[in-house]
Protein backbone atom coordinates (compact mmCIF):
# COMPACT_ATOMS: atom_id res chain seq x y z
CA UNK A 1 0.00 0.00 0.00
CA UNK A 2 2.91 2.11 0.87
CA UNK A 3 4.41 1.75 -2.17
CA UNK A 4 1.01 2.75 -4.17
CA UNK A 5 0.80 5.98 -2.10
CA UNK A 6 4.23 7.05 -2.69
CA UNK A 7 4.30 6.14 -5.94
CA UNK A 8 1.35 7.07 -7.65
CA UNK A 9 1.92 10.93 -5.73
CA UNK A 10 5.62 10.75 -7.27
CA UNK A 11 3.78 10.50 -10.56
CA UNK A 12 1.29 13.17 -9.84
CA UNK A 13 4.45 15.48 -9.26
CA UNK A 14 6.06 14.31 -12.05
CA UNK A 15 2.85 14.91 -14.44
CA UNK A 16 2.69 18.61 -13.01
CA UNK A 17 6.08 19.74 -13.46
CA UNK A 18 6.08 17.55 -17.28
CA UNK A 19 2.77 19.58 -17.77
CA UNK A 20 4.10 23.14 -16.61
CA UNK A 21 7.71 22.90 -18.54
CA UNK A 22 6.04 22.35 -21.99
CA UNK A 23 3.49 25.25 -21.47
CA UNK A 24 6.20 27.11 -20.09
CA UNK A 25 8.37 26.68 -23.12
CA UNK A 26 5.41 26.71 -25.43
CA UNK A 27 5.59 23.04 -26.38
CA UNK A 28 2.50 21.71 -27.59
CA UNK A 29 1.44 19.21 -24.87
CA UNK A 30 0.84 15.75 -25.75
CA UNK A 31 -2.06 15.11 -23.26
CA UNK A 32 -2.34 11.18 -24.51
CA UNK A 33 1.60 10.68 -24.51
CA UNK A 34 1.43 11.90 -20.82
CA UNK A 35 -1.11 9.85 -19.98
CA UNK A 36 0.57 7.01 -21.39
CA UNK A 37 3.93 7.48 -20.02
CA UNK A 38 1.86 7.80 -16.22
CA UNK A 39 -0.07 4.72 -16.71
CA UNK A 40 3.72 2.71 -17.76
CA UNK A 41 5.09 4.01 -14.37
CA UNK A 42 2.31 3.22 -12.51
CA UNK A 43 2.75 -0.22 -13.79
CA UNK A 44 5.78 -0.17 -12.69
CA UNK A 45 4.92 1.10 -9.25
CA UNK A 46 2.30 -1.98 -9.27
CA UNK A 47 4.16 -4.23 -10.07
CA UNK A 48 6.99 -3.35 -7.37
CA UNK A 49 4.17 -3.51 -4.75
CA UNK A 50 2.82 -6.52 -6.01
CA UNK A 51 6.01 -8.32 -5.33
CA UNK A 52 7.91 -6.06 -2.90
CA UNK A 53 9.02 -9.00 -0.90
CA UNK A 54 9.83 -10.64 -3.62
CA UNK A 55 12.88 -8.94 -5.56
CA UNK A 56 13.48 -11.55 -7.84
CA UNK A 57 10.35 -11.30 -9.11
CA UNK A 58 10.30 -8.10 -9.45
CA UNK A 59 13.32 -8.02 -11.57
CA UNK A 60 11.81 -10.46 -13.34
CA UNK A 61 8.49 -8.94 -14.31
CA UNK A 62 10.37 -5.81 -15.17
CA UNK A 63 12.11 -7.39 -17.80
CA UNK A 64 8.86 -9.40 -18.64
CA UNK A 65 7.25 -5.89 -19.16
CA UNK A 66 9.86 -4.49 -21.58
CA UNK A 67 10.00 -7.46 -23.92
CA UNK A 68 5.71 -7.36 -23.94
CA UNK A 69 5.91 -3.29 -23.99
CA UNK A 70 8.91 -2.99 -27.11
CA UNK A 71 7.06 -4.95 -29.43
CA UNK A 72 4.20 -2.80 -28.94
CA UNK A 73 4.88 0.70 -29.06
CA UNK A 74 6.83 -0.45 -32.52
CA UNK A 75 3.67 -2.14 -33.68
CA UNK A 76 1.50 1.18 -32.46
CA UNK A 77 3.87 3.19 -34.76
CA UNK A 78 3.67 1.49 -37.61
CA UNK A 79 -0.18 0.54 -37.32
CA UNK A 80 -1.51 3.47 -36.07
CA UNK A 81 0.26 6.03 -38.45
CA UNK A 82 -1.89 8.74 -38.53
CA UNK A 83 -2.96 8.45 -34.70
CA UNK A 84 -0.23 7.03 -33.41
CA UNK A 85 0.38 8.53 -30.18
CA UNK A 86 -3.68 8.26 -28.81
CA UNK A 87 -3.50 4.38 -30.32
CA UNK A 88 0.14 3.90 -28.41
CA UNK A 89 -1.50 5.17 -25.70
CA UNK A 90 -4.49 2.66 -25.21
CA UNK A 91 -2.55 -0.07 -26.05
CA UNK A 92 -0.35 0.43 -23.37
CA UNK A 93 -2.92 0.99 -21.10
CA UNK A 94 -4.49 -2.20 -21.78
CA UNK A 95 -0.83 -4.29 -22.26
CA UNK A 96 -0.24 -2.55 -18.47
CA UNK A 97 -4.33 -4.17 -17.89
CA UNK A 98 -4.01 -7.28 -19.23
CA UNK A 99 -0.82 -7.82 -18.10
CA UNK A 100 -1.92 -7.17 -14.29
CA UNK A 101 -4.81 -9.67 -14.26
CA UNK A 102 -2.70 -12.94 -15.79
CA UNK A 103 -0.14 -11.69 -12.56
CA UNK A 104 -2.85 -11.55 -10.23
CA UNK A 105 -4.61 -14.43 -11.74
CA UNK A 106 -1.06 -16.65 -11.47
CA UNK A 107 -0.02 -14.83 -8.87
CA UNK A 108 -3.49 -15.78 -6.39
CA UNK A 109 -5.64 -17.60 -8.73
CA UNK A 110 -7.91 -14.60 -8.55
CA UNK A 111 -8.62 -11.02 -10.43
CA UNK A 112 -9.47 -7.94 -8.14
CA UNK A 113 -11.27 -5.53 -10.33
CA UNK A 114 -9.79 -2.82 -8.22
CA UNK A 115 -6.20 -3.23 -9.13
CA UNK A 116 -7.23 -2.30 -12.63
CA UNK A 117 -8.18 1.07 -12.04
CA UNK A 118 -5.43 1.47 -9.90
CA UNK A 119 -2.68 2.19 -12.86
CA UNK A 120 -5.22 4.53 -13.87
CA UNK A 121 -5.06 7.22 -11.33
CA UNK A 122 -1.57 8.53 -11.19
CA UNK A 123 -1.99 9.46 -14.48
CA UNK A 124 -5.61 11.21 -14.54
CA UNK A 125 -4.82 12.79 -11.59
CA UNK A 126 -1.68 14.30 -12.45
CA UNK A 127 -3.09 15.46 -15.90
CA UNK A 128 -6.04 17.15 -13.83
CA UNK A 129 -3.87 18.59 -11.18
CA UNK A 130 -1.80 20.39 -14.16
CA UNK A 131 -4.57 21.42 -16.25
CA UNK A 132 -5.72 23.40 -12.90
CA UNK A 133 -2.68 24.94 -12.49
CA UNK A 134 -2.13 25.82 -15.98
CA UNK A 135 -5.31 27.48 -15.94
CA UNK A 136 -6.28 28.74 -12.64
CA UNK A 137 -3.06 29.39 -10.72
CA UNK A 138 -0.73 30.90 -13.59
CA UNK A 139 0.98 32.50 -10.56
CA UNK A 140 1.37 29.52 -8.85
CA UNK A 141 2.95 28.42 -12.39
CA UNK A 142 5.25 31.55 -13.17
CA UNK A 143 7.04 31.34 -9.78
CA UNK A 144 7.57 27.64 -10.31
CA UNK A 145 8.74 27.83 -13.44
CA UNK A 146 12.41 28.61 -13.48
CA UNK A 147 13.69 30.03 -16.54
CA UNK A 148 12.99 29.39 -20.34
CA UNK A 149 15.22 27.20 -22.12
CA UNK A 150 15.78 26.90 -26.24
CA UNK A 151 12.50 25.50 -27.90
CA UNK A 152 14.92 22.47 -29.94
CA UNK A 153 16.32 20.95 -26.64
CA UNK A 154 13.36 21.37 -24.74
CA UNK A 155 11.19 18.64 -25.24
CA UNK A 156 13.88 15.63 -25.42
CA UNK A 157 15.31 17.43 -22.34
CA UNK A 158 11.95 16.83 -20.28
CA UNK A 159 11.49 13.57 -21.71
CA UNK A 160 14.55 12.62 -20.09
CA UNK A 161 14.48 14.42 -16.75
CA UNK A 162 10.97 12.42 -16.54
CA UNK A 163 13.11 8.97 -17.47
CA UNK A 164 15.63 9.68 -15.03
CA UNK A 165 13.38 10.72 -12.23
CA UNK A 166 11.22 7.72 -12.63
CA UNK A 167 14.44 5.03 -12.88
CA UNK A 168 15.91 6.39 -9.79
CA UNK A 169 11.94 6.16 -8.12
CA UNK A 170 12.05 2.96 -9.62
CA UNK A 171 15.46 1.53 -8.01
CA UNK A 172 14.54 3.05 -5.07
CA UNK A 173 11.64 0.92 -4.86
CA UNK A 174 13.61 -2.13 -5.58
CA UNK A 175 16.30 -1.03 -2.94
CA UNK A 176 14.11 -1.09 -0.36
CA UNK A 177 12.27 -4.20 -1.52
CA UNK A 178 15.38 -6.23 -1.13
CA UNK A 179 16.17 -4.85 2.05
CA UNK A 180 13.09 -5.54 3.37
CA UNK A 181 13.39 -9.34 1.84
CA UNK A 182 16.62 -10.19 3.23
CA UNK A 183 16.74 -7.97 6.28
CA UNK A 184 13.31 -9.50 7.81
CA UNK A 185 11.91 -6.35 8.25
CA UNK A 186 8.47 -5.79 6.19
CA UNK A 187 8.10 -1.78 6.78
CA UNK A 188 4.61 -1.55 5.24
CA UNK A 189 2.94 -4.01 7.78
CA UNK A 190 4.92 -1.90 10.56
CA UNK A 191 3.39 1.59 8.59
CA UNK A 192 -0.02 -0.76 8.74
CA UNK A 193 0.53 -1.57 12.12
CA UNK A 194 1.44 1.75 13.56
CA UNK A 195 -2.14 3.17 11.84
CA UNK A 196 -3.98 -0.29 13.16
CA UNK A 197 -4.34 -0.64 9.58
CA UNK A 198 -6.04 -3.74 8.85
CA UNK A 199 -3.62 -6.15 6.86
CA UNK A 200 -5.90 -7.39 3.48
CA UNK A 201 -3.04 -9.11 2.04
CA UNK A 202 -3.58 -12.41 3.50
CA UNK A 203 -0.25 -13.88 2.24
CA UNK A 204 1.77 -11.35 3.72
CA UNK A 205 -0.18 -12.34 7.30
CA UNK A 206 0.69 -16.45 7.01
CA UNK A 207 3.41 -16.52 4.44
CA UNK A 208 5.95 -16.83 8.12
CA UNK A 209 4.08 -19.42 9.36
CA UNK A 210 5.43 -22.81 8.56
CA UNK A 211 2.16 -24.43 8.80
CA UNK A 212 -0.24 -22.46 7.10
CA UNK A 213 -1.11 -24.08 4.00
CA UNK A 214 -1.73 -21.61 0.83
CA UNK A 215 -5.20 -23.44 0.17
CA UNK A 216 -6.55 -22.97 3.63
CA UNK A 217 -6.39 -18.97 3.47
CA UNK A 218 -9.80 -18.60 3.28
CA UNK A 219 -10.58 -20.90 6.33
CA UNK A 220 -7.87 -18.93 8.87
CA UNK A 221 -9.60 -15.80 7.77
CA UNK A 222 -12.83 -16.97 8.71
CA UNK A 223 -11.78 -18.68 11.94
CA UNK A 224 -9.77 -15.30 13.04
CA UNK A 225 -12.71 -13.58 12.41
CA UNK A 226 -15.11 -15.75 14.59
CA UNK A 227 -12.32 -15.58 17.18
CA UNK A 228 -10.62 -12.71 17.20
CA UNK A 229 -8.76 -12.57 20.49
CA UNK A 230 -6.88 -15.64 18.95
CA UNK A 231 -3.52 -15.38 18.13
CA UNK A 232 -2.68 -15.87 14.47
CA UNK A 233 -0.55 -19.13 14.70
CA UNK A 234 -3.31 -21.04 17.15
CA UNK A 235 -5.72 -19.99 14.21
CA UNK A 236 -3.76 -21.39 11.90
CA UNK A 237 -2.74 -24.80 13.17
CA UNK A 238 -7.08 -25.22 14.60
CA UNK A 239 -7.98 -24.58 11.22
CA UNK A 240 -5.30 -27.26 9.76
CA UNK A 241 -6.53 -29.80 12.32
CA UNK A 242 -10.29 -29.49 11.00
CA UNK A 243 -11.06 -27.23 14.23
CA UNK A 244 -13.18 -24.99 12.23
CA UNK A 245 -15.41 -27.51 10.71
CA UNK A 246 -18.44 -30.12 12.67
CA UNK A 247 -16.71 -32.69 14.20
CA UNK A 248 -17.47 -36.28 12.73
CA UNK A 249 -18.24 -34.09 9.52
CA UNK A 250 -18.64 -36.80 6.60
CA UNK A 251 -16.16 -34.22 4.57
CA UNK A 252 -13.31 -34.29 6.92
CA UNK A 253 -12.92 -37.31 7.98
CA UNK A 254 -9.84 -39.47 6.59
CA UNK A 255 -9.21 -43.20 6.93
CA UNK A 256 -5.95 -43.11 8.84
CA UNK A 257 -2.73 -44.33 6.90
CA UNK A 258 -3.76 -48.18 5.90
CA UNK A 259 0.17 -48.63 5.28
CA UNK A 260 0.84 -48.82 9.33
CA UNK A 261 0.14 -50.86 11.99
CA UNK A 262 0.14 -47.53 14.06
CA UNK A 263 -1.64 -44.56 13.36
CA UNK A 264 -0.63 -41.70 15.39
CA UNK A 265 -3.68 -39.49 15.38
CA UNK A 266 -6.73 -40.79 16.01
CA UNK A 267 -9.61 -38.40 16.58
CA UNK A 268 -13.26 -37.03 15.52
CA UNK A 269 -11.82 -36.25 12.23
CA UNK A 270 -9.52 -39.42 12.10
CA UNK A 271 -10.61 -42.91 12.46
CA UNK A 272 -8.91 -46.05 11.78
CA UNK A 273 -10.07 -48.88 8.72
CA UNK A 274 -13.15 -50.86 9.82
CA UNK A 275 -11.02 -54.31 9.53
CA UNK A 276 -8.36 -52.53 11.57
CA UNK A 277 -6.21 -54.90 14.08
CA UNK A 278 -3.11 -53.49 15.63
CA UNK A 279 -0.22 -56.10 15.80
CA UNK A 280 1.51 -57.11 18.36
CA UNK A 281 -0.76 -57.20 20.94
CA UNK A 282 0.05 -58.49 24.55
CA UNK A 283 -1.67 -59.24 27.69
CA UNK A 284 -1.25 -56.78 30.20
CA UNK A 285 -2.48 -57.27 34.07
CA UNK A 286 -4.13 -60.69 33.05
CA UNK A 287 -7.43 -59.64 31.39
CA UNK A 288 -6.33 -56.48 29.23
CA UNK A 289 -4.15 -56.22 25.78
CA UNK A 290 -2.46 -53.55 24.67
CA UNK A 291 0.40 -53.41 21.85
CA UNK A 292 3.92 -54.43 23.12
CA UNK A 293 5.50 -51.35 23.09
CA UNK A 294 2.81 -49.53 25.40
CA UNK A 295 2.56 -52.51 27.80
CA UNK A 296 6.68 -52.40 28.05
CA UNK A 297 6.39 -48.69 28.54
CA UNK A 298 3.56 -49.27 31.37
CA UNK A 299 5.15 -51.55 33.29
CA UNK A 300 8.47 -49.14 33.78
CA UNK A 301 5.62 -46.31 34.51
CA UNK A 302 4.40 -48.83 37.29
CA UNK A 303 7.38 -49.34 38.31
CA UNK A 304 8.63 -45.83 39.56
CA UNK A 305 5.13 -45.10 40.42
CA UNK A 306 5.65 -48.39 42.83
CA UNK A 307 9.02 -46.77 44.26
CA UNK A 308 6.90 -43.46 45.26
CA UNK A 309 4.44 -46.14 47.38
CA UNK A 310 1.53 -45.99 44.46
CA UNK A 311 -0.20 -48.17 42.78
CA UNK A 312 -2.78 -48.10 39.46
CA UNK A 313 -4.62 -50.62 36.99
CA UNK A 314 -5.79 -50.71 33.72
CA UNK A 315 -9.44 -50.43 33.43
CA UNK A 316 -9.65 -50.59 29.70
CA UNK A 317 -7.45 -51.23 27.17
CA UNK A 318 -7.30 -52.26 23.42
CA UNK A 319 -11.47 -52.46 22.01
CA UNK A 320 -12.40 -53.53 18.76
CA UNK A 321 -15.28 -52.10 16.93
CA UNK A 322 -17.57 -53.91 17.77
CA UNK A 323 -17.08 -53.32 21.69
CA UNK A 324 -17.27 -49.23 21.07
CA UNK A 325 -20.19 -50.19 19.40
CA UNK A 326 -21.98 -51.66 22.26
CA UNK A 327 -20.02 -49.37 24.52
CA UNK A 328 -21.35 -46.32 22.68
CA UNK A 329 -25.08 -47.63 22.10
CA UNK A 330 -25.08 -48.69 25.82
CA UNK A 331 -24.54 -44.91 26.74
CA UNK A 332 -26.77 -43.36 24.28
CA UNK A 333 -29.69 -45.39 26.84
CA UNK A 334 -29.09 -42.99 29.40
CA UNK A 335 -27.72 -39.75 27.90
CA UNK A 336 -28.11 -37.96 24.32
CA UNK A 337 -25.78 -38.48 21.57
CA UNK A 338 -24.63 -34.74 22.47
CA UNK A 339 -23.66 -35.61 25.50
CA UNK A 340 -22.08 -39.16 24.73
CA UNK A 341 -20.12 -37.36 22.02
CA UNK A 342 -17.92 -35.07 24.81
CA UNK A 343 -17.06 -38.51 26.50
CA UNK A 344 -17.33 -41.83 24.54
CA UNK A 345 -15.81 -42.30 20.53
CA UNK A 346 -17.99 -43.50 18.06
CA UNK A 347 -17.22 -46.75 16.79
CA UNK A 348 -13.93 -46.43 14.20
CA UNK A 349 -13.08 -43.17 15.67
CA UNK A 350 -11.55 -44.56 19.59
CA UNK A 351 -8.21 -44.15 20.56
CA UNK A 352 -8.64 -47.69 22.16
CA UNK A 353 -8.73 -49.52 18.57
CA UNK A 354 -4.98 -48.90 18.33
CA UNK A 355 -4.05 -50.63 21.03
CA UNK A 356 -2.10 -47.66 22.27
CA UNK A 357 -4.06 -45.97 24.50
CA UNK A 358 -4.79 -47.28 28.26
CA UNK A 359 -7.45 -46.27 30.89
CA UNK A 360 -6.01 -46.14 34.41
CA UNK A 361 -7.59 -45.49 38.12
CA UNK A 362 -5.81 -46.34 41.71
CA UNK A 363 -8.85 -48.22 42.27
CA UNK A 364 -9.52 -51.16 39.80
CA UNK A 365 -12.46 -51.00 37.51
CA UNK A 366 -13.25 -47.12 39.05
CA UNK A 367 -12.30 -44.34 36.81
CA UNK A 368 -14.61 -42.04 38.68
CA UNK A 369 -12.36 -41.47 41.46
CA UNK A 370 -8.80 -40.81 39.96
CA UNK A 371 -9.43 -37.21 39.09
CA UNK A 372 -7.49 -35.49 42.37
CA UNK A 373 -5.68 -38.27 43.34
CA UNK A 374 -1.67 -38.34 43.82
CA UNK A 375 -1.77 -40.98 41.57
CA UNK A 376 -3.04 -38.87 38.93
CA UNK A 377 -1.16 -35.85 39.63
CA UNK A 378 1.74 -38.26 39.32
CA UNK A 379 0.73 -39.62 36.37
CA UNK A 380 -0.15 -36.35 34.37
CA UNK A 381 3.31 -34.71 35.59
CA UNK A 382 5.37 -37.90 34.94
CA UNK A 383 3.78 -39.69 31.72
CA UNK A 384 5.60 -38.02 29.49
CA UNK A 385 9.14 -39.76 30.55
CA UNK A 386 7.90 -42.86 29.42
CA UNK A 387 6.45 -42.18 26.17
CA UNK A 388 2.87 -41.46 27.64
CA UNK A 389 0.81 -38.86 26.85
CA UNK A 390 -2.25 -37.76 28.87
CA UNK A 391 -5.11 -37.13 25.51
CA UNK A 392 -7.80 -35.32 26.78
CA UNK A 393 -6.39 -32.93 28.98
CA UNK A 394 -8.69 -30.03 30.79
CA UNK A 395 -9.84 -27.42 28.55
CA UNK A 396 -9.14 -29.25 25.98
CA UNK A 397 -12.39 -30.02 24.21
CA UNK A 398 -12.74 -27.51 21.85
CA UNK A 399 -9.47 -29.35 20.37
CA UNK A 400 -10.17 -32.88 20.84
CA UNK A 401 -13.77 -32.83 21.67
CA UNK A 402 -13.86 -34.65 24.78
CA UNK A 403 -14.04 -33.64 28.52
CA UNK A 404 -11.27 -33.99 30.93
CA UNK A 405 -10.27 -37.49 31.19
CA UNK A 406 -6.83 -38.04 33.41
CA UNK A 407 -7.04 -41.30 33.31
CA UNK A 408 -6.49 -41.85 29.67
CA UNK A 409 -3.22 -41.92 28.54
CA UNK A 410 -1.87 -43.16 25.12
CA UNK A 411 1.63 -44.51 24.10
CA UNK A 412 3.31 -42.19 21.32
CA UNK A 413 6.84 -42.59 22.08
CA UNK A 414 9.44 -40.58 23.93
CA UNK A 415 10.36 -38.48 21.29
CA UNK A 416 7.07 -37.16 20.42
CA UNK A 417 6.30 -37.27 24.38
CA UNK A 418 8.92 -35.25 25.26
CA UNK A 419 8.45 -32.97 22.42
CA UNK A 420 4.99 -31.82 23.41
CA UNK A 421 6.09 -31.43 26.83
CA UNK A 422 9.26 -28.95 26.45
CA UNK A 423 7.11 -27.23 23.89
CA UNK A 424 3.89 -27.07 25.99
CA UNK A 425 2.10 -28.92 23.46
CA UNK A 426 -1.14 -29.91 24.99
CA UNK A 427 -2.82 -31.56 22.23
CA UNK A 428 -1.42 -34.35 19.68
CA UNK A 429 -3.73 -32.66 17.35
CA UNK A 430 -1.70 -29.36 17.45
CA UNK A 431 1.52 -32.13 17.59
CA UNK A 432 0.63 -33.37 14.58
CA UNK A 433 -0.02 -30.07 12.42
CA UNK A 434 3.49 -28.74 13.53
CA UNK A 435 5.30 -31.80 13.53
CA UNK A 436 4.40 -34.38 11.43
CA UNK A 437 1.70 -32.49 8.70
CA UNK A 438 4.74 -29.52 8.56
CA UNK A 439 8.22 -29.33 8.89
CA UNK A 440 9.81 -27.10 11.63
CA UNK A 441 11.74 -24.42 9.83
CA UNK A 442 10.19 -25.23 6.55
CA UNK A 443 7.93 -23.03 4.55
N1 LIG B 1 -13.39 -42.23 26.20
C1 LIG B 1 -12.66 -42.13 24.98
C2 LIG B 1 -12.85 -40.79 24.38
C3 LIG B 1 -13.06 -43.17 24.00
O1 LIG B 1 -14.22 -43.56 24.02
O2 LIG B 1 -12.24 -43.55 23.21
ZN1 LIG C 1 -9.98 -44.15 27.32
Amino acid sequence: MIYYLIGILCIVALEIVMTLKQYENNININNMHIFSTAVYYVYLIFVIEYFHDRPQMNIINIFLMFVLFAPLTIAGQLIFNRFKQFAQAILLSIAAEIYIMILQKIDTGKINILFLFVPLLGGVAGFIVGKMIRNIFPRIRRFLIIRKRKRSRLSKVNLFELEITCSVFMIMFLMISTIEAFSGNNFDEKLNKTLKYEVTNKKDKYKNIYFADQDKYERYEAYRKANPEMELEDVVWRVDANLDQKFYDDAYIKYSDASTDEPLLINKFNRVRDDFKPKNLVTIEGRYVATEETVDAYKMLTGDLKKEGMKIYVVSSYRDIKYQNRLYNNYLKSDKKEVVDTYSSRPGFSEHHTGRALDVSQVSGNLNVFEGSPEAKWVYENAYKYGFIVRYKENQMDVTGYIFEPWHIVYVGKDISQTMHDENIETLEEYVVKYIDHTPGKE
